[in-house]
């Protein structure tokens, strides 16, 4: 089993779309074919698929909406952001491109600038994805809790995501 991502870095600013290749990268159909034949089942396929991070997310904006720090940030109707969120997270972990269909490039850092996130809601936004994960299990109808190096992987990328997206000087 590996964890990886797909191979480019989604938090990360590449304004030059010569860097934007794991978007678009073409490949040969002989290329593509050893791959397929030869690749190991990635995160995605492992926890079931979309349903898994649909689940997640949902945990996930439950509590947000529940929250007085976070809930100002979103939109009234928090269903898109559930959407784009749920996506963009399936896409990450090898799932299909829909987030990037829709939404282009995910230029996370820039999209996050209209709203201030200090630590403190860095802090808040980690305590419920964290609650989440660790409720989550396989989304294969069995219910089986989710792999130790699955959780921490997918932990460290929220952890590092977060903190790169924190745009407020500390108090
Ligand atoms: C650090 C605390 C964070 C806060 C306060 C925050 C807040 C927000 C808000 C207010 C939105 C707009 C709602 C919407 O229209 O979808 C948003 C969108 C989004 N956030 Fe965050 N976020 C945080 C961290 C993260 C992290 C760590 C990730 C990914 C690992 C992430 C991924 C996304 C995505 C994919 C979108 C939708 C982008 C789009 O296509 O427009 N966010 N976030």
């Amino acid at each position: 089993m590996t964890i990886e991502p797909n191979s480019d870095d989604q938090t990360a600013e590449h304004e030059d779309a010569s860097e934007d290749e794991g978007f678009s990268a073409g490949m040969s159909l002989k290329g593509s074919l050893r791959e397929a034949m030869q690749a190991p089942p990635t995160v995605y396929e492992i926890v079931g698929g979309q349903r898994f991070f649909d689940e997640l997310v949902d945990r996930f904006y439950d509590a947000v909406e529940d929250d007085p720090r976070l809930r100002p940030m979103y939109p009234r109707d928090m269903g898109p952001s559930r959407r784009r969120l749920a996506g963009f997270l399936a896409q990450y972990w090898g799932g299909p491109p829909h987030y990037s269909d829709e939404r282009g490039h995910p230029r996370l850092r820039m999209r996050h600038m209209p709203f201030p996130i200090g630590l403190a809601e860095r802090e808040a936004w980690m305590a419920h994805m964290t609650a989440s994960l660790d409720a989550a299990t396989i989304a294969d109808g069995t219910d089986r809790p989710l792999p130790d190096e699955i959780r921490a992987a997918m932990f460290d990328h929220f952890d590092n995501a977060a903190t790169h997206l924190i745009n407020q000087p500390p108090e």
